[in-house]
This record gives C-alpha cells, structure tokens and sequence, in this order.
C-alpha cells in the first residue's frame, strides 16, 4: 500500500469507529493504528519561505503538515470573482475545506550550505505546536553578503530519526557598494479561489520563477479572510485560508529559490479597510489578526523595515495598518496612515540614503487614481493632507518611485502636480480583476491594462549608467509595458 492509500485506508477505519460504537477489539486495533499514523514524518506541504533577506541573514518560515497534498479544489465557481462556490457549505469541518491541510506536531531544523557544498549554519530544533498552527520561525545569522546558499528543511516526529526534507537556495543581498545587477518581482491580492487553474494555483508564481529573481515583494492580501469559501470569522477558518494559499504548488515551488518579503493589507489582516477600532469580523479581533499575521509572516521588531541591495537600489516596505488614524476621521495634519514614527524612520532613512534608485513599496496607492468612492489611500480625498505632503516629499527626490498593491488592475501614472511615478502591479490572476473601466484612461495614466500577473524591476549598468526598468507583465510573464530610467 502507498502512502497516500494508507492514509486514506487509517482515515476509513478512524471515521468509521468514531461513527459505530467501539468495540474493545477493534478500539485496540484502532489505537495501533494511531500510533502508526503518529510515527508519520511531518510533510512540507504548506512549503516554505526565505524572508526578510538581508546582507548578512535571513527568516526562514515553515508549517509542518499532516497530510502530503492539500484537499483537492471540489467546487466550483460562477465567473466573477469574491462569490460563494457553488454549493460551498460555510458550516462544514474545516479539514473536508477546499485547500485544507492539517498541521502536524513535530520538529524542524535547517542546514545552510554554501556554493562549495560545506555546511555553514545549522539551527536548532524548533518545535512546531498547536497554538501556533504548527509553524516554526528560524533565524538565520552570519551569513556572507552577496553569496549564494543552500538550505536544508529536516522535519520529525520528535524523538525519531526518520526526516523528511525540502531543499531550497537564495542569495544574500550584496553589499552597499557593490554595483551588480539585480531583478525582483512584485504582486498583490489573490484570492484562492481566484485561482488560474485548480492543481498548480496561479501561473503568475511559475511566470515569475522562470526569471529567476533575486527576490520577490508581496504588496498585501495574500489572502481575503472576508470573501467566502469559507468566511474566516474565526480562528480556525482564518488560519485554513493560509493553509489553502501556501499549499497551492505554484507558491510552494516558488518560495523554495526566491526570497519573499510581505507587506500586510487590509483583507489579510481582517476585513476590507481595516483599522483599530473598525470593529471585528466574526470572532476576530484586530489583534487576533495582527497575531495570525506575524504566525505566517516571520519579520522580528517592526513590520516597516529598509532593504539595501547593493550600490544601485534600496527599497523601503511600510505599514499601512496597524498605526493608521480610523478611515471615517475628519481630515488634517494629525490624521495618519504611516503614524508619526514610522514617518520620522522613513524621512530619515530616505534622506541618509545614498543608493541610485529608491523604492516605495506600499500596500496601499500614494498617486492614484482611485475610485471616486475609496476612503482608505493616500490617493483618496479623507487622506489628502498626508497624500500632498508624501507625493511631495518623494517627488523631491531622485531617482524615487512608488510600487504598490491594493488596486486589481495594472497601471502606472504620474502625478499631475509633483510628477512623482507610481507603478500598480495589479492583482496575480485575471480572475481576480475588477474595480476599474478599461474606458477611464485619466490625465495621470501612463498604462492601464485590467489584467492580473506582475511587475518585474531591473536594475543593471549594462550601458556604463544605472538604469531601472518597471515591465509590467501578465500572468505568463509576457511583456505588456515598459518603463525605464537612467539614475
Ligand atoms: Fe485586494
């Protein structure tokens, strides 16, 4: 018997003593079997991720799983995105879910390697638990700017010797002075059952594999807790919809050779313009979605944090809403998205900035255009007071661009007064694209195309000069638009 064979044959017999009464015989038959079924190795089938990558280290990010595959996709779906599936009961368990992958208790450690096949770093073993849905954090230390790496995931049942494990690579981020070319790939919000296809998920993750990036920046709603399939108003369905998302092999294959850093939306946070004091949604709290949050997304101290990759470019990721002032404030100089100190770091660290080309990852749009009725952005009239003084404030400096997500389509503009540059990647699937008519080319647009897929940014001296180029791309990595700028 297989493995997958006899875990469906332990899953018949443990269903059907839970639904006859149990025998002492068989009772003991099934607690063998139960044993049997503990002594499995913990799978990876919720992958893994390289995090918050920097010159000298890295986060790892893993959930150990009970189950090899994720439940396969059984619904289907009417043509337009965020509605029910078809006869998707809300109520059901949530491991018979769509995407449903079970945890499993057990033990994680990784090895790094470098170019030469020698063994630089070995963590120790951490434990993964109930109460934090099976994941495991590892911090990743002394490692050399600009190398690449090998790592090494062993999972086990604790106190076992049989493991099973997941090879992945990456590399550092070079120094500050080192002038050496460098891609990275950008999307927002997907949705899993905006999925492109129902085995491999999303072509989008295969489309940007294939470029092989240096690194990859998820500008929020990596997941919606408030669309259905299920409505995640409490714990248990909040963290399924992370199972379903990181089991998708698209990801899964992905994030083994290419960094992530995330960025937190609204959807993933909690519900649709989330802020302190918005109220819950179901049974979450605010804080119990800023706590499942940092369970899935591995960043120690602040979640805004600067990125130096090499002579040519820095990126900066912020915060849009765990310190934001509520949406329904009336506007003015107090009223914040970024919140005072995080502003004071940002200027700072802008200003002391001496990379050729900066970026601004935000979740949420700085130029625009939006929706006359959004009240969320610092391209929407309730923010406008913050939205001048930031456009203005980039705009003043050189070779400063904004990248961000939130909207689901792809555009870039320019802003009217500052002429500040702002590229939206649009969303990961053409599925998911809604919100905007392909008819309301305004003054601001340099490009608008409603299709999900990505950006992609380049950053080379192939002709003596710095240059960055923003190509937008649609799901299979065609070239839809293209950007450039000499620093
Ligand atoms: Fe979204």
């Amino acid at each position: 018997m297989n493995l997958n064979n006899r875990r469906k044959f332990f899953k018949k017999v443990i269903a059907g003593l839970v639904s006859f009464s149990i025998a002492p015989k068989i009772a003991s038959e099934a607690s063998t079997l139960e044993i049997k079924k503990r002594a499995e190795v913990p799978y990876f089938t919720n992958g893994f991720k390289i995090a918050e990558v920097d010159s000298n280290t890295t986060m790892l990010w893993t959930r150990l799983c009970s189950q090899a595959e994720p439940n396969p996709v059984r619904h289907e779906r009417i043509d337009k995105v965020f509605r029910h599936p078809i006869d998707f009961d809300e109520n059901q368990e949530v491991n018979k879910m769509d995407g449903a992958v079970g945890g499993a208790e057990g033990m994680v450690r990784a090895l790094v390697k470098d170019e030469r096949g020698g063994t630089v770093f070995t963590s120790d073993w951490e434990e993964t638990l109930p109460a934090n849905d099976y994941t495991a954090k590892i911090p990743i230390k002394d490692l050399k700017s600009g190398h690449a790496y090998q790592i090494i995931l062993e999972a086990k049942k604790r106190g076992s010797n049989e493991v099973n494990i997941e090879k992945g690579s990456f590399s550092t981020a070079p120094g500050k002075n080192d002038k050496v070319p460098v891609v990275l790939t950008t999307s927002t919000c997907q949705y899993f059952w905006s999925f492109d296809e129902k085995t491999r998920g999303f072509h989008t993750y295969d489309s940007m594999a294939k470029l092989k990036p240096d690194f990859f920046v998820h500008t929020g709603d990596y997941i919606y807790y408030d669309k259905p399939g299920p409505l995640a108003k409490n714990f248990e369905k909040a963290r399924h919809k992370w199972h379903a998302m990181n089991g998708w092999p698209s990801l899964r294959d992905f994030f083994k050779n290419v960094p992530i850093y995330m960025i937190k939306d609204d959807h993933d946070l909690l519900k649709d313009d989330a802020y302190r004091g918005k109220g819950p949604y179901g049974d979450l709290t605010f804080q119990d979605g800023v706590k499942l949050w940092y369970e899935n997304v591995p960043i120690e101290d602040k979640p805004y944090r600067t990125v130096r990759w090499g002579k040519d470019l820095q990126f900066w990721m912020v915060e849009g809403r765990e310190y934001r002032s509520p949406n329904d404030m009336e506007d003015g100089n107090e009223k914040s998205i970024w919140g005072k100190e995080q502003i004071d770091w940002f200027t700072k660290s802008v200003d002391e900035s001496d990379a050729t080309f900066k970026l601004l990852f935000t979740a949420t749009p700085v130029v625009g255009p939006d929706r006359d009725g959004k009240k969320d952005n610092h391209a929407n009239s309730n923010f406008k007071h913050e939205g001048a003084w930031l456009r203005r404030y980039l705009s003043a400096k050189k070779n400063m661009f904004v990248v961000n997500g939130d909207r689901h389509w792809q555009y870039v503009s320019k802003d009217l007064e500052t002429g500040l540059m702002e590229f939206g990647s649009g969303p990961v699937s053409d599925f998911h694209v809604q919100g905007w008519d392909a008819e309301d080319v305004r003054p601001e647009h340099q490009y608008l195309n409603l299709i999900g897929g990505f950006l992609s940014i380049e950053v080379d001296r192939k002709l003596g000069k710095p240059k960055i180029s923003f190509k937008h791309r649609d799901v299979y990595g065609k070239e839809m638009h293209e950007e450039s700028f000499i620093g």
